[in-house]
């Protein structure tokens, strides 16, 4: 009798620090499927930073962790899905995942690339192409300047603002990052943030200006950012991975410094992108990324670590910035 492995929250992280004690391993059974339902078995799941900022309101002690993962039916009481059929669904960190067809997002066209669906297709894909290009608006000869830019978002977001004929500066926690973003991916240059000054690096990296800046991280790089954008320059914030994982209207971080003066003086605006918005525009993103694939103007990034009990590891890890690129965690 088979049986399903599945990772549950044991613990909420104590002061937003997630460690190995906020999971628990639990065996299940495997479910069966019941007219109109699907049985699903994990191959790969998605394992991103955005984990953290649901520890407690959506996620609390004793759920499923909630994950993306490319899955094969294994039995279908559905007459839309058939055994073998490979779909992108939100498995959770589990293996066998029994969903109903509505639940599904998408069956892929085959197993081969179903990986693409978790990165450059899946949401890291979709955050990084409406940021930048839907309400971003890139244009050739720009510049433009990407956080956590050996993320799983931001390499792609450098990457498609590359292809766009911008002149791409990658800010990232290490020199072995940098040569990946600059001799991997295309990016023109890469900053180190973790070390010198990150202020003098974009002056020294971008001496034109920034005409467009993606922030994932808010905090000193967004502050440094600001100080260097052109005039009429657009800043979009995707993420805000410096900032405490959690704050009411009493603990509100501070900065940045420069807002709104700074805005006000050169004309910069500043939006904040939630990608699920656009999503009447995620077909025309995926057509185009999904060329960029297929002609090899964009470059795969995975980051791949094996086994179901190691996906906590590879968080906690992708926290610390132990990631460079999708991370993602094969079940099979
Ligand atoms: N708005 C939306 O619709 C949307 C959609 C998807 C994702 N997001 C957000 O986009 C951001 C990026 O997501 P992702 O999946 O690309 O993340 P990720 O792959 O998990 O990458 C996280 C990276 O961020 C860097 N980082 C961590 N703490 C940092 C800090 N204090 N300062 C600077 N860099 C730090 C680390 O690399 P270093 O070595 O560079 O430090 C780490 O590897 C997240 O905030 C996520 O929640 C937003």
């Amino acid at each position: 009798m088979p049986i399903n492995r599945r990772i549950v929250i044991a613990n909420l992280p104590q002061g937003g620090e997630i460690s190995s004690s906020t999971f628990r391993m639990e065996d299940g059974e495997v479910p069966q499927p019941e007219p109109g339902t699907v049985l699903c078995r994990t191959t790969a799941i998605f394992v991103g930073s955005a984990l953290r900022r649901v520890m407690g309101s959506y996620l609390q002690p004793g759920m499923l962790v909630m994950a993306t993962g490319v899955a094969r039916v294994v039995a279908s009481r559905d007459a839309s899905f058939s055994e073998g059929d490979t779909v992108l669904a939100p498995t959770g960190w589990q293996e066998y995942a029994l969903l109903k067809p509505s639940q599904i997002s998408a069956k892929l066209p085959s197993a081969d690339n179903a990986l693409d669906y978790l990165g450059p297709l899946g949401g890291s894909g979709l955050a990084a192409y409406h940021g930048l290009v839907t309400v971003g608006r890139v244009q050739a000869s720009e510049v433009v300047v990407v956080s956590a830019a050996a993320g799983s978002v931001g390499q792609l977001a450098g990457q498609f603002a590359r292809i766009k004929g911008a002149r791409v500066i990658g800010v990232c926690g290490g020199a072995d990052k940098v040569d990946v973003l600059t001799a991997k991916l295309g990016f023109h240059h890469g900053i180190n943030y973790k070390e010198g000054n990150i202020q003098e690096e974009l002056k020294a990296g971008c001496p034109e200006g920034i005409d467009l800046y993606f922030d994932n991280t808010s905090g000193p790089i967004l502050e440094a950012a600001l100080l260097q954008m052109k005039r009429g320059g657009r800043i979009v914030c995707c993420g805000r991975l410096s900032e405490p994982h959690d704050y009411d209207s009493e603990h509100v971080p501070a900065g940045p410094r420069g807002v709104p003066g700074l805005l006000i003086q050169r004309r910069i605006s500043m939006l904040g992108l939630w990608a699920p918005d656009l999503a009447a525009e995620d077909e025309k993103a995926r057509n185009e990324i999904r060329a960029w694939l297929e002609s090899g103007e964009l470059t795969r990034l995975v980051d791949i670590t094996h086994g179901l009990e190691n996906a906590p590891a590879s968080l906690i890890g992708n926290l610390a910035g132990g990631n460079v690129g999708t991370r993602i965690v094969m079940l099979e």
